[in-house]
């Protein structure tokens, strides 16, 4: 029997792009969804939350998009899913009387109670996510081919994914069993949806990806077939000159190098550029093998993410092919 070829990343409607805070989900989000869009994919980013990052990362001055979302780009629309709009916009639907939901809303206790109440703005979060992909148009084709979310950070386990499965187990019939079923059947549909980890090249963010992606595979039931290690730093002196960092820690001390600086402190930088180097290289390689997984490295930018250029760059890694532990940069 031949084993079923797992879908390219272009080839999945929804990709969940999740990691712990400040590991470059926003940006490694909105790096897929511009080279997808660049390929000819009708794409949806998704940020879900209340900062929205998304438009000024991808267009020059780009102002908010609100729920309503925007095209941004040609094929490349924006939103952000904020869980109140969607539980409005989901009981405006469920209730004919449009003005008990406006009223429901405006009261101050029924805000309190929700801000309270836990599991609810993940489970209407998925299932506006649900609703987007199930849109179609005049032709009856899906109205987006990739929706890429912008998930929020993994603080306390993954409770964002988790949701739907608890509530299918816990609820036993009604509208909510029925919602909740149609979720996670979406997010455990291998061939449509994709969580894509996105982690740093370091010691114990490299222990909490491994843990993340046993949880999330064996849990939540996800196809996860990579992880994203972001912002390593490649080899850092040109071909010929590997060992700068130790040529430099020979020279004398004070050894003139025209108008640089002293030997030392070249060699003292040269040094600290080749050790981390070395730390993300070893640590790409140790999520490779504690995962299991093929990882995507994607280049430590020094300049920073200034816009569309940096996050082109970004994609077009993210496109190529993963590399294998032994083949980590
Ligand atoms: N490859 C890279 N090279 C250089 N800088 C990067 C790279 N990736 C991300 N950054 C920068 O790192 C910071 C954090 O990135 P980002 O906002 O995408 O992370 P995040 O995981 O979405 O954070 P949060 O958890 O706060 O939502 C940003 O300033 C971003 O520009
Ligand atoms: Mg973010």
């Amino acid at each position: 029997m031949v084993a079923e070829r797992e879908p390219s990343l272009l080839e999945r409607r929804l990709v969940i792009v999740t990691g712990k805070g400040g590991t470059g989900k926003t940006t490694v989000a909105a790096a897929l969804a511009l080279a997808a869009s660049r390929a000819g994919k009708r794409v949806l980013l998704a940020e879900v939350g209340r900062a929205e990052q998304l438009p000024r990362l991808l267009v020059p001055n780009g102002e908010p998009v609100g729920y309503a979302g925007r095209e941004l780009l040609p094929g490349l629309r924006a939103m952000r899913i904020d869980p109140f709009d969607a539980l409005a916009e989901y009981l405006t639907l469920q209730v004919p009387a449009r003005r008990l939901v406006n009223l429901v809303f405006r009261s101050r206790g029924f805000r309190q109670l929700m801000e309270a109440s836990p599991g609810w703005r993940e489970l209407i979060t998925l299932g506006k996510v649900w609703h987007l992909e199930q849109l179609t148009d005049a032709d009856g084709a899906p109205l987006y081919d990739l929706i890429v979310v912008d998930a929020p950070a993994t603080g306390h386990g993954v409770t964002f994914l988790d949701v739907p499965r608890v509530v299918v187990s816990a609820v036993h019939a009604g509208p909510l069993r029925r919602h909740a079923s149609l979720v996670a059947e979406m997010i455990q549909d291998r061939k449509r949806t994709l969580l894509l980890p996105v982690a740093l090249a370091e010691e114990l963010p490299a222990r909490e990806t491994a843990a993340l992606v046993a949880r999330l595979r064996e849990d939540v039931g996800v196809a996860v077939d990579r992880v994203v290690v972001n912002a390593v730093i490649g080899a850092p002196f040109p071909p010929g000159l590997e060992q700068l960092d130790r040529d430099l820690a020979a020279l004398p001390a004070e050894t003139a190098l025209g108008s640089l600086p002293p030997a030392s402190a070249l060699a003292a930088c040269a040094a600290y550029l080749a050790s981390r180097h070395a730390l993300n290289r070893e640590y790409t390689g140790e999520i490779a093998r504690a995962t299991g997984l093929p990882v995507v490295p994607l280049r430590y930018l020094a300049g920073g993410i200034g816009g569309a250029a940096e996050l082109q760059i970004l994609g077009d890694a993210l496109l190529g092919e993963p590399r294998p532990a032994e083949a980590a940069p």
